[in-house]
């Protein structure tokens, strides 16, 4: 489609399996255990994301919504410098908010757009896209209220990148509980957390889970025009890597 791109990873064998990376226009999600590197994805896109399109960037700004305080601006000078981007213009291109609770989550999509506005933005991250409304809606008797408010949010992420010709990009948990969610397991066992609204919303969907050592490996759960594929990364200082 017109204009569309596709955000690099940062490591080749996984590009190669999204056919290029994340696409613009698009919901993608990644989720996983605890250290698999949905953070450390996150940060490398927002620098990926500001390098020329010829170079598997989208050649624009970055807004990064953080639920759990885990964004690090000494991460993007670092991943910066891989990429031969100057790491002070590099923060100063992402701009980072702190979501409290998962209303102020919505709020700040909507504080955002403004920003938005000026074409200027090609990646929006959310890093975690539960953990707020896990917080904040707790049990059985809450799930039906919770689903349908990210439903709301989930439909703002869609009119933004379809709008923007953004890339939507947010990390996901995994159930704990491995009997709850039982449709959308993936080859191991592990599922996603926010069930049908979650799954109906994101484009492409990639689980991470650790492999040998330092490898870690990604394995396509859905995608519109991806075979069901696996590629491995390591984490590096400049980020994901081969
Ligand atoms: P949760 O949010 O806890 O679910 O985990 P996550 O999937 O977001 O993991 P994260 O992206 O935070 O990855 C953590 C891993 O990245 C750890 O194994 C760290 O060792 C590694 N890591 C973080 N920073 C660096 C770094 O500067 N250099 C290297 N080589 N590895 C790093
Ligand atoms: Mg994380």
């Amino acid at each position: 489609r017109k204009s569309c791109f596709r955000l690099s990873t940062g490591s080749k064998q996984w590009d190669a399996i999204l056919n290029g990376g994340f696409e613009s226009r698009s919901i993608s999600e990644v989720y996983g255990e605890f250290r698999c590197g949905k953070t450390q994805l996150a940060h490398t896109l927002s620098v990926v994301a500001q390098l020329p399109r010829e170079e598997g960037g989208g050649g624009g700004k970055v807004a990064w919504i953080d639920t759990e305080g885990t964004f690090r601006p000494e991460r993007i000078v670092q991943i910066a410098e891989r990429f031969k981007i100057d790491p002070e213009v590099a923060n100063e291109n992402i701009i980072q908010c702190r979501a409290g609770n998962s209303e102020h989550q919505g709020s700040l999509i909507l504080e955002l757009s403004q920003y938005f506005v000026t074409g200027e933005y090609r990646l929006l991250v959310i890093d975690s896209l539960m953990a707020l409304y896990r917080i904040d809606f707790i049990g059985r008797g809450e799930l039906a209220e919770r689903q349908q408010k990210l439903g709301g949010f989930l439909d703002k992420l869609h009119k933004i990148a379809e709008e923007f010709n953004i890339v939507v990009f947010y990390t996901n948990q995994v159930q704990s509980d491995p009997g709850a969610n039982a449709l959308f397991a993936g080859a191991d066992g592990r599922k996603p957390v926010g069930g049908h609204v979650v799954a109906h919303a994101s484009t492409t969907r990639v689980l991470l889970r650790k492999g040998r050592g330092e490898e870690r490996v990604a394995k396509i759960q859905d995608s519109p025009d991806c075979p069901e594929g696996e590629a491995t990364y390591i984490i590096t200082t400049g980020g994901i890597n081969d």
